[in-house]
């Protein structure tokens, strides 16, 4: 069983990289993911202007966080001599690069790739600062700023996509067009952690970037969805925590993916764990290699109009022991649910099927035909 597959061109031993961020900050850190074993490391992004780290900056709640950074606080040529340090075994480094301009993004890829990066990430929608806002909604600037860096360098180039520009199926041709052959998506979604209610100011002082395993539904819809109109390799980003994620991307069409907020919530060892439970996960099905399983689920994805509409109705099932707990009766808005000799009952003819009762007690309902 072999893990290993092809990226923009690279040969990876694994399809599981390391995003873009702090944990990627400069040669220690990054010699942290090469060592568990990451088959790339994206670099934190490498800009003109070095960022400033302003203090708190990460918030957390649950499994998801909120930052507010923008790109790395070392300078170019500080990341020249990073670079001298990083033992790449049998890895390779991304750079994620940022430019305010595509001379500005020629220079610093022109750069990156004589410092030895094996790929580009073009950083172009982050939400965080002012100065991403108006480029990614207009698919010609991303046209002249890809197309800037792709004459530049000879190493291959991903894009890196935020929610709302994914969603665009002509900034994605116009990448292709531009003659980038990844794109990665998602950045982090643009939020506010919430509002102290009672001093009546916000959480958090700015726009942030929240990340974490709340995006991952919204990250693989976007993946799938990219997978139906790009003929761009993708790489998925939102949420990743375990195996498990690793291959829900893939079988929607992601080629790599890359664990970010996970690597900060838990620490480098996640890496190793993820590729040894992924590696499992495929000999105990019989996968001889992880691309037999590339877009697999996205068959099983039709568009809505192609559903039929199925006679199906709620039952009750004899396990419902708690006829006290009463989520059934509040979550049927179809009032379908009453209360009869103390067990819940269906009334088939109110019953619409629209399965929620289902969804919040197995225990209880089931949809059956009628
Ligand atoms: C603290 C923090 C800093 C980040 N910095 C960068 C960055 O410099 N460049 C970038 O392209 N993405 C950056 N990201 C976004 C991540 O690379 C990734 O796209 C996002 O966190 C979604 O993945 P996740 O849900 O697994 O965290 C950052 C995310 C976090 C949480």
């Amino acid at each position: 069983m072999t893990l290993t597959t092809n990226f923009l061109g690279l040969p990876l031993k694994n399809p599981i990289l390391v995003a873009s961020g702090p944990w990627s900050r400069n040669a220690s850190s990054i010699q942290k993911s090469i060592d568990a074993g990451a088959g790339a490391v994206v670099t934190e992004t490498i800009a003109l202007e070095t960022g400033v780290n302003i203090r708190p900056r990460i918030f957390k709640n649950n499994g998801s966080l909120f930052n507010t950074m923008l790109y790395s606080s070392l300078a170019l040529e500080q990341w020249e001599n990073e670079f001298e340090l990083i033992d790449k075994k049998d890895s390779h480094i991304i750079c994620s690069i940022w430019g305010a301009s595509p001379s500005e993004i020629s220079y610093v890829a022109t750069k990156v790739e004589r410092m030895g990066a094996d790929a580009i990430e073009l950083s172009i929608s982050a939400p965080i600062g002012a100065k991403n806002e108006n480029f990614f909604t207009n698919p010609n600037d991303i046209n002249k700023f890809v197309n800037a860096a792709v004459k530049s360098v000879n190493i291959p180039i991903t894009v890196k996509l935020s929610y709302n520009a994914s969603l665009s199926s002509s900034i994605a041709s116009s990448i292709e067009r531009a003659g980038a052959l990844g794109i990665s998506a998602i950045d982090s979604l643009k939020a506010l952690q919430g509002v102290d209610i009672e001093s009546q100011k916000s959480l958090m002082p700015t726009y942030g970037g929240y990340t974490g395993e709340h995006i991952r539904p919204i990250s693989l819809a976007t993946i799938a969805t990219l997978a139906q109109f790009t003929s761009c390799e993708l790489s998925g980003i939102g949420g990743i925590n375990n195996f498990k994620n690793v291959l829900e991307y893939i079988m929607l069409g992601a080629s790599t993916i890359q664990i970010a907020s996970a690597i900060n919530l838990n620490g480098y060892g996640l890496i190793s764990q993820t590729i040894n439970q992924l590696e499992n996960w495929l000999i105990e099905h019989s996968y001889n290699n992880i691309n037999d399983i590339k877009g697999v689920a996205l068959k099983s994805l039709v568009p809505y109009e192609d559903i039929p509409v199925k006679n199906l109705k709620s039952r009750v099932l004899d396990g419902c022991t708690d006829v006290d707990c009463a989520k059934c009766y509040s979550c049927c808005i179809y009032d379908a649910i009453i209360k009869e000799d103390n067990k819940p009952k269906v009334i088939k003819e109110l019953c619409t099927g629209c399965g929620l009762c289902v969804q919040m007690c197995s225990k209880c309902f089931e949809l059956v035909w009628e």
